[in-house]
């Protein structure tokens, strides 16, 4: 529709009907029953009488429903305004990837934008309109359940997929092909201390700036139409009223252009908060704030209006967020078409298609990390297989974000195994869990039938695991935390693998066979025992619908394994938050201050993490020749070449992820010891060697000075070219100005 026809639209709608496009309601308000809850659902009481002007509707999910919907709603409203669908499209629709921590650590960009482009396929032909996806938040702290959800620990890689989701979503103009993207959650809500979700954030305005808000930025850069807010408080202004973040930097220095939306319920929780006396406040100073559209909260629908009365609330705020709403419905062809890409005979025909299953399957195959191997990967068909653990057979694979999916499709370790190997016998051997009340309130939720892997008899299922065990040439041990165990609400102050599954582990190693360990998690757990007594470990994640054939074709060799830890993995709980790019502090615990007291260190743990970021193994053996600089001197116009020459030492054909770190010796501030510049993903054949070449730029260099001016300073860098963020491969070179 024409600027000037929307216009006349909007100028002809009632404050109540421009109220309603700023509310989002679940299709339960709408007497549709299969709807899936993704936040507190007791009844919000929200007036009757606004319910028909809703503008949004939250997980309604598929085209069937949402052209009923769409179409008694049209029908019955004066305006004829079409509603907007939104959706958790996280990590897939119906095919459905590993979680984004797991795609994080493929350091694939074009990979992770492919899977992007499926997911909005399969969800444009279902009928949804908007993903609150991506979410880009910074993650340091394995204790907080939504690591899965995030990419990395890293600022250059959530910025590179950051952009690589949105493009992905909305790449094509065609309304059959593409979605609209939410990145969230704006801004910081990574930083919760303790790691418990919903907990405070305190973070420097440098840190917030320097490492939380550069991801968001690159997804509005790269078209995000919408942004959601978090639900945290930064400098102690709850960010769904926080106008620094909303309409200083996201408005006024960003130019976003889009509409802003809560979080599940995050309006009212202004109340809980302390910054609102009542809901009417609370929808004051978030609309006054910036915020656009209240999620299933009554808020802004039983207000407003009274707020305009009562002349405490300008009615441009009201007008100037109802007139984005429209405006991205209007972007979304919504007018021309309310139903844009739904169409059940395209859902038959694009859902799970095969090239979409093999895409699933290369993610898979890109985001397994290895993490130990003594050389009994890959492994020979001929081998006799015990495969063991509550892990070995199941289907909960696709992680906490993905009730949309269809479990039959997910194929298990053991089918993608029974793939190379017809002498595989298996066992679950334990329980997932000791107590499954924890991960029970979450099916409610989801309103899926809560299956517990309570076992009919665990010694009997011990039992059978240490016979298979005793006649196989190989264990595979399939073990990890529940699926509900990570994801929203699912702090956890114990990083182990659930109890049940490390007594089972620990019998079988006394048998001392051949033991390969497969991980499945949506965090970094604790792994020490794991590594110890394991001659492989395989960090699985949660793999999605093709985690089985995925799995196996690493373990057989088919694929070599090329993916590197987007995120640090603790050697104890204790060392949370912990990452890569630290600060050096005044006392390092480096190697001339061993012995030393009086250094930042624990006396009962390292400083390390168990594995680096950066870090995993591949079949191949990879070496690195000094890094050579083209020359020692850049000024803030020129660049420098570092390269390194990297050798394939062996003879599988595999993938390295060149990674360029850099250090700011002495500026203005405190700057981490390693900072990720740059990676390069290259192939080598056995014994072949190949020049690796990173351009070193001033932009690079910049940060938030001690003057809070974001730019370079002069002064010392060193430049590290490696495996790893621990590479010390280094050369120095000054940055002259
Ligand atoms: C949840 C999550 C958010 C999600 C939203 C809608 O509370 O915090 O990530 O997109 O509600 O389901």
């Amino acid at each position: 529709m024409k600027k000037d026809k929307l216009l006349e639209l909007f100028n002809s709608l009632t404050l109540e009907e421009k109220i309603g496009q700023l509310v989002q309601l679940n299709p339960d308000f709408l007497n549709e029953s299969d709807t899936v809850h993704t936040g507190p659902i007791s009844s919000i009481g929200i007036k009757e009488e606004m319910i028909p002007y809703t503008g949004s509707i939250l997980n309604s999910v598929n085209a069937k429903q949402i052209k009923t919907i769409q179409k008694e709603y049209i029908e019955k409203s004066r305006h004829k305004i079409p509603l907007l669908f939104m959706a958790d499209i996280i990590n897939g629709y119906k095919t459905v990837f590993p979680i984004p921590l797991a795609l994080g650590c493929s350091y694939d960009f074009k990979l992770v934008k492919e899977t992007a482009q499926i997911s909005a396929k399969e969800a444009a032909v279902s009928g949804i309109h908007v993903t609150f996806s991506p979410m880009v938040d910074m993650v340091h702290d394995a204790r907080w359940g939504r690591v899965m959800e995030s990419y990395s620990e890293d600022v250059y890689l959530n910025n590179q997929y950051a952009e690589a989701m949105v493009t992905g979503y909305q790449g094509t103009n065609d309304p059959h092909n593409n979605i609209a993207s939410c990145v969230k959650h704006f801004a910081g809500y990574g930083g919760a201390q303790s790691g418990r979700d919903y907990n405070t954030v305190e973070l420097s305005k440098r840190t917030l700036l320097e490492e939380y808000l550069p991801a968001y930025h690159s997804a509005i850069k790269a078209g995000c139409k919408m942004v959601m807010t978090s639900f945290n408080t930064i400098d102690r202004i709850p960010v769904t009223a926080n106008k620094w973040l909303l309409r200083n930097i996201l408005r006024n220095e960003w130019n976003f252009k889009g509409v802003t939306i809560s979080d599940h319920s995050a309006i009212k929780e202004l109340i809980n908060h302390g910054i609102a006396r009542d809901e009417k406040e609370a929808a004051q100073k978030a609309l006054e704030a910036g915020c656009d559209i209240d999620m299933m909260t009554a808020c802004y629908a039983n207000n407003l209006s009274r707020l305009v009365k009562e002349k405490k609330l300008d009615i441009s705020y009201i007008n100037d967020a109802a007139f984005r709403v429209l405006e991205l419905k209007n972007d979304l062809g919504l007018f021309e078409n309310p139903y844009r890409g739904a169409d059940e005979d395209d859902e038959k025909k694009y859902i799970l298609a095969p090239e979409f299953r093999s895409k699933a399957r290369e993610a898979v195959e890109k985001s397994c990390v290895l993490l130990e191997n003594n050389g009994i990967l890959p492994l020979n068909s001929n081998k006799k297989i015990a495969l063991i653990g509550p892990y070995g057979n199941s289907k909960e694979l696709c992680g906490m974000w993905s009730f949309t999916v269809d479990k039959d499709n997910v194929i298990t370790v053991k089918e993608g195994i029974e793939k190379y190997s017809n002498n595989v016998q298996y066992c679950t051997g334990s329980q997932i869990l000791d107590d499954y009340q924890v991960v029970k309130e979450l099916n409610s939720l989801f309103g899926q039938e809560f299956k517990n892997q309570e076992l009919v008899d665990e010694s009997l299922e011990l039992k059978c695991a240490k016979e298979y065990a005793k006649d196989a040439d190989v264990v595979i041990m399939a073990l990890g935390e529940h699926s509900y165990q990570s994801g929203e609400a699912a702090s956890r102050t114990d990083l182990s693998i659930p109890k049940p599954q490390m007594n089972l582990f620990k019998e079988i190693v006394k048998l001392k066979k051949p033991i390969v360990s497969l991980i499945f998690s949506g965090r970094p757990l604790i792994l020490n025992e794991i590594k110890k007594y394991s001659d492989a470990v395989l960090q699985c994640w949660f793999p999605g619908i093709e985690g089985g054939n995925g799995i196996a074709n690493i373990l057989y060799g088919k694929v070599n394994p090329s993916a590197r830890l987007s995120i640090s993995f603790p050697y104890h709980v204790g060392q949370c938050p912990i990452s890569y790019n630290f600060l050096n502090t005044g006392r390092p615990n480096t190697k001339e201050n061993i012995g030393n007291r009086f250094v930042s260190k624990y006396i009962d743990a390292p400083n390390l993490p168990l594995y680096g970021f950066g870090y995993g193994l591949s079949y191949s053996q990879f070496e690195y020749s000094k890094v050579s600089l083209s020359s020692k001197k850049m000024s803030m116009d020129t660049v420098i070449e570092a390269s390194v020459i990297v050798e394939n030492k062996s003879e599988y054909e595999g993938v390295e992820t060149v990674q360029m770190y850099i250090n700011d010796v002495v500026s203005s501030v405190s700057r981490p010891v390693k900072e990720l510049k740059g990676i390069k993903k290259i192939t080598l054949k056995p014994y072949e060697k190949k020049k690796v070449d990173f351009i070193i730029t001033n932009e690079m260099l910049k940060f938030y000075r001690c003057d809070m001016k974001y730019d370079s300073e002069a002064g010392k860098f060193i430049v590290y070219i490696g495996h790893d963020s621990l590479t010390n491969n280094e050369e120095c070179f000054e940055l002259i100005k």
